[in-house]
């Protein structure tokens, strides 16, 4: 490695950004994937996505490509898109129904749930139960797909049973996806959260955003336990009805849930304020519920409303490159034109993500520049960056110890 990327770690200036190699070194970034990326859960789809058995899609994160599709027994799994012959990727597309898995290679056939059915001559000694398709860990939680493509899975429960009961209320297994954009953002994935994890670039970035979305720094980066009053008001507004709303995140910060008021008088992401769907996903029945804020590094936020809902994935391409997928979730029985206009949905977070995506740009350009050194970051406004960058520098720190001690 070009940069000694532990003592780098222990020399960073906390409430600083980070120095330059995190932001442009492929030997950096090829660390994170095997440290962060190749180790965590991440978030892949929603489980929506996969209407019916044999429905699959593929993902690619890093140097694995992976299988999910949905059994004939309704439950989801995911399986390393590499055939046990001779390697074969077997799926090409990015989605489609299929009634088994079969390489093109060879045409060795595998069931939906990973067992290998046929292998043409392979010999009498031949055991096929020791071919199937290798598992990728997998969990479904109301509606929302994680993979994790570590050999020991870190734990999920802890975040599964905080979130479920948020979630429950939006009924994502309900949803169908009404649309999804995937672009391209030229900037290192930390600069792409750490752009995400504040709204001080709010108000001189995303004029439409801004409608709706407060750049209060009360509600885009408070600590659990530190509610002012009237977001406490708002969470107690909120539980009464059923809705869950406390802010809560990890200790680590790795995840972050709360039910956060939107502007006065907007009760959706639209240009008009109004919902975007007559046919709502879910049961939160209360126009200034605002919006369910999630997320959970290293792939995922979220906006769950009271109309619809939004998940944003994020994967690393390169060191200076990251794909930003989008998908808005409507109830599956919405109809475009009749209970929702595609343009009215999607517009404001289409004009956000390119708002964002050049904001990022316009940082990486920067960084790449040998003139950049790491400035401070707002005690007021980025605490959320700070604490993202917390985690970042933690968990690499961590693991990094643990892989040395364990080559000792
Ligand atoms: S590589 Fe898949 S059948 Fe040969
Ligand atoms: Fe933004």
């Amino acid at each position: 490695m070009k940069h000694d990327l532990p003592r780098l770690l222990a020399e960073r200036k906390p409430g600083y950004a980070l120095e330059r190699p995190f932001y442009t070194d492929p030997a950096i970034f090829e660390a994170d994937l095997e440290t962060i990326w190749y180790r965590d859960w991440l978030f892949a789809i929603p489980a929506c996505e996969l209407e019916k058995p044999g429905s699959f899609v593929t993902h690619k994160v890093g140097a694995y490509r992976v299988i999910l599709v949905r059994g004939q027994d309704g439950t989801i799994r995911a399986f390393h898109n590499s055939c046990r012959h001779r390697g074969s990727i077997i799926c090409k597309g990015a989605k489609g129904n299929l009634p088994k898995l079969v390489c093109p290679y060879h045409q060795w056939t595998y069931e939906l749930d990973g067992r290998l059915l046929w292998a043409r001559d392979m010999g009498p000694d031949f055991d096929a139960s020791a071919h199937g398709l290798k598992p990728v860990h997998c969990r479904e939680l109301e509606g929302l797909v994680y993979i994790c493509l570590a050999d020991a899975a870190p734990d999920f429960d802890a975040f599964a049973d905080l979130a479920r009961p948020y979630l429950a209320v939006h009924d994502l297994t309900d949803a169908k996806v009404a649309f999804e954009s995937t672009i391209v953002e030229n900037g290192n994935w930390k600069l792409v959260w750490e752009n995400n994890r504040e709204c001080y670039h709010c108000g001189g970035n995303h004029p439409g955003l801004c409608r709706s979305f407060t750049d209060d720094p009360t509600v885009t980066g408070i600590k659990e336990g530190a509610a002012p009053p009237h977001l406490q008001a708002h969470f107690d507004r909120m539980e009464a009805q059923g809705y869950p709303a406390q802010f809560r995140m990890s200790s680590d910060f790795q995840y972050r849930l709360a039910r956060m008021p939107l502007l006065p008088g907007a009760s959706s992401f639209t240009m008009d304020l109004k919902p975007a769907v007559t046919r709502i996903l879910g049961r939160v029945r209360d126009d200034t519920a605002g919006t369910l804020l999630k997320y959970h590094y290293p792939t995922t936020w979220n906006h769950f409303l009271p109309d619809h809902s939004i998940l944003f994935r994020i994967t690393p391409l390169t060191a200076t490159t990251t794909e930003v997928t989008t998908k808005w979730l409507v109830h599956k029985e919405a109809v475009e034109g009749r209970d929702y206009d595609l343009t009215r949905l999607t517009e404001v977070w289409t004009v956000t993500n390119d708002e964002d995506r050049r904001v990022v740009e316009d940082n990486q350009q920067g960084i790449d520049s040998p003139a950049y050194e790491p400035g401070p970051y707002s005690p007021v406004h980025e605490t959320g960056v700070m604490g993202f960058v917390d985690w970042y520098c933690n968990t690499m720190t961590g693991r990094l110890a643990s892989v040395a001690l364990a080559a000792e």
